[in-house]
């Protein structure tokens, strides 16, 4: 008995650890690209805050050029994609330029890197790579 309970314990932590998206949940055809297309460039503006990101999904497809324009609306935060090998920090009245481009399509968390008050373990967000 205990052995069959060990192999069903084994089965669910093997699931749990199976690859997967780091957005489980997000289905990437639920959601519509954003912003603009500028010289072949999608461009998207982003603002962080105490304590968020706005907006939270940035959604692009695969394959496209992307750029970045993040902005802050108070204090530094960081900007980090660990994936994509991105991690810049965003000083206040200044606009910090990140391009690059998802070759692969999927869920991508990012998050603030620079500590920044109680709640910058909550300032999170999803890059959708379509
Ligand atoms: Cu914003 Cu840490």
């Amino acid at each position: 008995m205990k052995k069959i309970l060990c192999i069903i314990l084994m089965i669910f932590i093997f699931i749990g650890c199976s690859g997967k998206n780091d957005g489980e949940k997000i289905n990437p055809a639920d959601y519509e690209v954003i912003g603009e297309v500028v010289n072949g460039e999608r461009v998207i503006e982003v603002e962080a805050y105490q304590f968020g990101f706005e907006p939270n999904y940035i959604v692009v497809n695969a394959g496209e050029k992307v750029k970045l324009n993040l902005t802050t609306r108070d204090v530094t935060h960081g900007f980090m994609i660990d994936k994509m090998d991105i991690n810049v920090s965003i000083n206040p009245e200044e606009i910090r330029t990140v391009e690059f481009t998802p070759e692969k399509n999927g869920v991508y968390e990012f998050w603030c890197s620079v500590p920044c008050g109680s709640g910058h373990r909550t300032m999170r967000g999803y890059l959708i790579v379509k």
